[in-house]
């Protein structure tokens, strides 16, 4: 069954805390939280320490999805912080085989994220050490944007790039309960969702929806 990250990003920032509690409930699998730094993406979110004051709010792994310039230099925040896993822009590190060994140090596993004019360009040996790639189905820095369905080959790509590791395809951005469809038959292990989750209605019933 694939799995479902709600987006903290399309949740009420002014209870960050109880949101996070109730997707906990919602039965969601991970929670993957939006990094931004206003340099990579024309957006700014949160960091490292709102991340470790959520902590204690689930015990749901947190997916932390970095949409930063020189993640390189914020690593052990976010490990400090509480991250389970750690996901890098493949377009914003400077070299991504240190960057994966620099999550590794600290206990966490690693993610490689792409954007959508980023082809995938990732070594067998790279893909040796990834404990995820997150495809983005949207230019990243904002929620609630349409899902762009020419990046359906993509995912059919890097799904066959995989091959048998144990690697979580993820993707990111415009998934509902009709483009979670195509996803899945493009073969993705986990679906980020933001919008379609946390907009409204019961989150555990959306959740459910997007399965
Ligand atoms: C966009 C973020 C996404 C975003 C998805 O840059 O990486 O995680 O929250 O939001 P929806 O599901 O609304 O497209
Ligand atoms: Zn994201």
């Amino acid at each position: 069954m694939v799995m479902i990250a709600p987006s903290l990003l399309s949740a009420d920032f002014a209870k960050l805390g109880e949101d996070v509690a109730a997707l906990n409930k919602a039965k969601a699998d991970m929670l993957h939280l939006d990094v931004m730094d206003g340099h990579f993406v024309p957006n700014l979110t949160f960091g490292a320490p709102v991340i470790k004051a959520l902590r204690s709010k689930s015990s749901l792994p947190f997916d932390v999805h970095l949409m930063v310039n020189q993640p390189e230099n914020m690593l052990e925040w976010f490990a400090k912080a509480g991250a389970d896993y750690i996901t890098v822009h493949i377009e914003a590190v400077a070299d991504l085989d240190k960057a994966i060994d620099k999550i590794h140090s600290f206990g966490v596993k690693a993610g490689v994220a792409i954007k959508p004019k980023t082809y995938p360009d990732i070594s067998d040996a790279i893909m040796d050490k990834l404990d995820l790639i997150l495809i983005m189905t949207v230019e990243p820095g904002f929620g609630g944007q349409k899902f762009m369905e020419d990046m359906l080959p993509k995912i059919k790509k890097v799904r066959q790039m995989i091959g048998d590791r144990k690697i979580i395809l993820s993707v990111d951005g415009g998934i509902n309960p009709q483009t979670a469809v195509l996803a899945k038959e493009a073969g993705v292990d986990m679906m980020v969702a933001g919008s379609a989750v946390l907009n409204d209605g019961d989150w555990q019933a959306n959740i459910a929806a997007l399965r």
